[in-house]
């Protein structure tokens, strides 16, 4: 019963987020959004957060640049996003793609203003340290830490002549507190914070901001992947429901768009102050834990 109002809540709110996005595009094109005229780079967005994002930093008056390891799902969501969206095949372990999608940004449109290292795999890697594949480990920092210090270096690149830009990274709740994911994963997304800040520091003096975003678990096909390894003997709604069931904020679960919001917010005018910040966005997660006493009166 209490999953499926959980479920019912999160398709009512889902379809009153996709009306308000459709009413946003809508006055976006009358009064002009708050990407009007920026050019974003987003890698990873094919699909989940980052294609989530390129539609909310699109209807705020963008263009956006989809660079995804995944030809066809990324020639298909950049059809859906319209003439403001473009795909590159991008591969983020290879620096030549990242330096391809920064310089075609550039030929296409003579500037890049946001770039968005989103791009990031999840691994089922052995729990225990003592069984840990270090060749796993290589190929999950190859993505989700090299991938982002490349994307880094070739926005600073071009952003650095024009004294502005906004990058943004995403990282994630596993790299604010231990275990909540197996290391490899999690020691990736730590790095990725850790990053941001160490570069946040060098872009600062050219006047581009360097920031991160970190999501709680959301039922994008990455975690869903990862929830039908771990549990293959349920369907996909209970994956969903599992991932859901983990938050802590009452009434309402993490989604893409949520993501999407605070990229916006990072990568707009309206941030123009912050830089080197970790925006975790957990409904208070990694913030408390509550001691789960027992009432006085159960106590003998
Ligand atoms: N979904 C979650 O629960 C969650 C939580 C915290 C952080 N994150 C992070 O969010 C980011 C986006 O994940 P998502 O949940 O939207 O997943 P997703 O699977 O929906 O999207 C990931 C995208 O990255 C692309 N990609 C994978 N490897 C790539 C590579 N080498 N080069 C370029 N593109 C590549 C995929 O093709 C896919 O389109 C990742 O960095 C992930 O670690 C996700």
């Amino acid at each position: 019963m209490l999953r499926r109002g959980l479920r019912n809540r999160g398709s009512i709110s889902y379809s009153g987020a996709l009306f308000a996005e459709s009413f946003h595009r809508l006055l976006s094109t009358q009064t002009g959004g708050k990407l009007q005229d920026k050019v974003a780079l987003i890698t990873g967005a094919a699909s989940g957060i980052g294609k989530a994002t390129a539609t909310k930093f699109i209807n705020n008056g963008a263009k956006v640049i989809i660079a995804d390891i995944h030809q066809q799902l990324g020639e298909e969501t950049a059809r859906e996003l319209g003439s403001n969206a473009t795909f590159i095949t991008c591969d983020v372990t290879e620096e030549s793609h990242i330096s391809n999608a920064v310089d075609f940004a550039i030929s296409k449109y003579k500037q890049l203003d946001i770039m968005y290292n989103n791009a990031g795999i999840a691994c089922k890697s052995p729990l225990s340290i003592v069984d840990l594949d270090m060749a796993l480990f290589d190929k999950v920092m190859d993505i989700n830490v090299r991938g982002v210090v490349a994307g880094i270096k070739h926005a600073a690149r071009v952003m650095i002549p024009r004294g502005s830009g906004s990058i943004l990274c995403t990282a994630s709740v596993t790299g604010v507190m231990g275990g909540i994911a197996q290391h490899t994963y999690s020691i990736s997304k730590f790095a990725v914070v850790g990053v941001v800040k160490s570069l946040a520091a060098e872009l600062c003096r050219h006047g581009i901001r360097v920031n991160c975003i970190s999501p709680f678990a959301i039922p994008t096909p990455f975690a869903l992947g990862e929830m039908s390894q771990i549990f293959p003997h349920v369907d996909r709604q209970r994956h969903v429901d599992i991932i859901h069931n983990a938050g802590v904020l009452k009434g309402v679960n993490c989604e893409p768009n949520d993501i999407a919001n605070a990229a916006l917010f990072l990568a707009s005018d309206n941030a123009k102050y912050v830089s080197g910040h970790n925006m975790v966005v957990d409904g208070g997660f990694t913030s408390f834990k509550n001691l789960h006493f027992p009432a006085p009166d159960q106590v003998q």
